[in-house]
């Protein structure tokens, strides 16, 4: 009887991104429907159970706590360290999922203007584009559950600050870097003289997006049916909210 009643692994969500751009914030928000007067660097992975829905009357509300409409999906938002010596407890936590149905990378659309936001900013992105790409592509892994394409959501926020970039710059400028990060990183490559006709199917497997390709788009990503979607929103102050993002996963989880 013990194996029938083994425990079931909800959906997971990670909240990943780099320090400082609200990652708890948010988490707290969907937890108790305000957001925290204050935080803290984040040290470690935590996670909370949430309830969304696809039919209830307050569908596209995170304050759904007491709604008794329709049906509700229990699913765990994990959030993640975003410090630059913490990347790898936040990439180890997402390795570690094993019901992964979507990540939610998010950004500082008031910081991402400046270069020494932008450039670190679309590293960490590339990271975890990159790995999300291996997990579909990688032949080699026949656990299915495994290969199944996860989208990114990119919650800009912030767009509560009047310094805040609107969301198609967010895309534009992000895509621009990840371009920049793709070829700099392929440049050893392109120095030895290889034409890009004669490389291994290693180099090409650690290419984002579509091989050979002097810009990276996010579109490429859809050659692994991996889709990347972009949404403003803020947590604090005046603005859209962050209800766009709780619908956006609502309906992937
Ligand atoms: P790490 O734990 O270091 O990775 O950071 P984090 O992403 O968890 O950021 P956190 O939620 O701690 O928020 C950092 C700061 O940004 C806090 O002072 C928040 O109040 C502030 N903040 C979060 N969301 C918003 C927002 O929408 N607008 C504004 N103006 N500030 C925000
Ligand atoms: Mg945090």
């Amino acid at each position: 009887l013990s194996n029938l009643t083994s425990y079931i692994i909800h959906p997971q969500v990670v909240l990943i991104g780099p320090d400082g751009v609200g990652k708890t914030s948010l988490m707290t928000l969907f937890e108790r429907g305000d957001s925290p007067s204050q935080t803290h660097t984040s040290q470690k992975s935590h996670s909370v159970e949430l309830n969304a829905s696809t039919d209830s009357s307050s569908k596209y509300s995170y304050k759904n706590h007491e709604d008794t409409t329709g049906t509700h999906t229990k699913f765990l938002l994990i959030d993640t360290p975003g410090h630059g010596k913490l990347r790898n407890v936040a990439m180890e936590r997402l390795v570690r999922c094993e019901r992964l149905k979507a990540i939610v990378f998010m950004v500082d659309a008031a910081a991402l203007g400046e270069p020494e936001s932008l450039a670190p900013t679309a590293s960490y992105l590339y990271d975890i584009l990159l790995f999300l790409q291996k997990r579909v592509s990688d032949k080699s892994n026949n656990n299915k559950k495994n290969n199944t394409p996860v989208p990114v959501l990119i919650a800009a926020n912030k767009v509560d600050l009047f310094t805040a970039l609107p969301s198609t710059l967010v895309k534009t400028n992000l895509e621009a870097e990840l371009s920049r990060i793709r070829s700099s990183r392929s440049k050893g490559l392109l120095d030895s003289g290889v034409g890009i006709d004669d490389v291994g199917s290693e180099e090409q497997d650690a290419w984002l997006g579509e091989y050979g390709s002097e810009k990276f788009s996010f579109k490429q990503m859809q050659e692994f049916e991996i889709d990347v979607d972009v949404l403003p929103g803020n947590v604090t102050g005046d603005g859209p909210g962050a209800e766009k993002w709780w619908w956006w996963i609502a309906q992937r989880i």
